[in-house]
């Protein structure tokens, strides 16, 4: 088995080591949706030679959420982030960032069409591609945002419709993925204050982007009528080889943030990675001597969301009153390019949001 290469601290600087002093993104609206249409583990064994025993026992996973026909990523966007702006009891931000793997469309952006749709016209508004990793990456730049003094009131969306480019065939990608979409609202603060996120730690591994990839449709492999085939068009990953380097990333970029943050594992009350298998999840905090009722996961009733997997996760805590003002929280999350990142913040008080699967109202057109 190859080994993987080192992991020591990332290249890219700390914004925590560089963070102008005296101004930091705050947390202070959170919220989270998914579609109404459950898919079960049943459900999948129905068409796919697989199993209901065969998934739990291999990722933790029970149900996944899937989108209807014609709805799409932005779709879910929009319903994610008017919950948070109400969280945050604002309907004004600067700008919306939306993490995603999987835009409305290849150009543009899926983020500038959320902010017009949720009444946010003007407000600049852009993507972030890090795949699952997409959140953190999108907390760090929009955190940059506020403390460069660009913006006063970032609106971030993780939003992923997996549904829309796994291969409904292909059994080992079929039974994990799952839609949805999870929302933070951060405002100007101070460094030193709860919902302050700093302390981040990000990462990449481009060697290995075959590991986890859509090859065509991109300006490598272009997409013409009939020239791409069917593995091509779809997302692809080397599992057991992705298991391994995310248990690995996961757990030493877990381990940097809290040497930047100048905390230890016990410190950590709320450990919340991107929740990509439960295995997963118990190896990394098994490696950080973190205990599993410290472990946040929701992969049992939504799987493996991409982008929204953590803001999914920190709702669904939230709403059951798991985490409350005042708990450390360690975010960590990995994905393909590879890419990798953590965050470390203490939880502020947040009006609490409602679960995601609760429907509430209808789907915004
Ligand atoms: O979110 C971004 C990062 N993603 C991840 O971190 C996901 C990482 N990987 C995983 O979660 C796991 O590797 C999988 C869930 C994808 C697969 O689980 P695994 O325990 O690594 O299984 P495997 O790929 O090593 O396959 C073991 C066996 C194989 O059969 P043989 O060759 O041993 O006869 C597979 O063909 O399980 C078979 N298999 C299945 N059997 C029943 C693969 N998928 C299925 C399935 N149902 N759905």
């Amino acid at each position: 088995m190859p080994s993987l290469p080192p992991t020591g601290p990332s290249a890219f600087p700390s914004p925590a080591s560089s963070a102008p002093q005296g101004r930091a993104a705050v947390l202070c609206g959170l919220a989270g949706w998914v579609p109404p249409r459950v898919v079960t583990n049943e459900e999948l064994s129905r068409r796919l030679d697989t199993s209901d025993t065969w998934i739990r026992t291999r990722t933790g996973i029970g149900q996944r959420h899937f989108v209807e026909p014609g709805q799409a990523t932005s779709d879910m966007a929009v319903e994610a982030g008017r919950r948070a702006l109400r969280s945050a009891g604002t309907d004004t931000v600067d700008a919306v960032v939306v993490a995603t793997t999987t835009p409305d469309r290849p150009c543009p952006a899926t983020a500038p069409v959320v902010a017009a749709r949720l009444g946010l016209d003007g407000a600049a508004a852009f993507d972030v591609s890090a795949v699952c990793t997409g959140f953190v990456y999108g907390l760090a730049s929009a955190a940059g945002l506020i403390a460069a003094g660009v913006a006063e009131r970032v609106l971030l969306i993780g939003a992923d419709t997996y549904s829309s480019i796994i291969d409904p065939d292909d059994r080992s990608n079929a039974i994990i993925f799952g839609d949805g979409a999870g929302a933070v609202v951060l405002r100007a603060g101070s460094p030193d204050e709860p919902g302050a996120v700093g302390h981040f730690d990000l990462g990449s591994d481009g060697s290995n982007e075959e590991m986890i990839m859509v090859a065509a449709g991109g300006s490598r492999q272009r997409t013409s009528p009939g020239e791409v085939s069917r593995e091509d068009r779809h997302f692809s990953m080397r599992g057991r080889e992705v298991f391994r380097h995310a248990v690995t990333r996961m757990a030493a970029s877990a381990r940097n943030t809290l040497a930047l943050a100048d905390r230890k594992a016990e410190d950590v009350d709320h450990f919340v990675p991107h929740q990509a298998n439960l295995r997963i999840l118990r190896s990394v905090a098994e490696d950080l001597g973190l205990p599993m009722d410290h472990c946040v996961s929701n992969v049992e009733s939504v799987g493996n969301t991409g982008a929204a997997s953590i803001p999914l996760a920190l709702t669904d805590a939230a709403a059951r009153g798991t985490i409350r003002p005042g708990d450390n929280v360690l975010l960590t999350a990995f994905g393909g390019g590879l890419t990798w990142g953590s965050c470390f913040l203490t939880w502020p008080a947040l009006a609490q949001p409602g679960l995601p699967h609760d429907q509430g109202e209808e789907l915004a057109s």
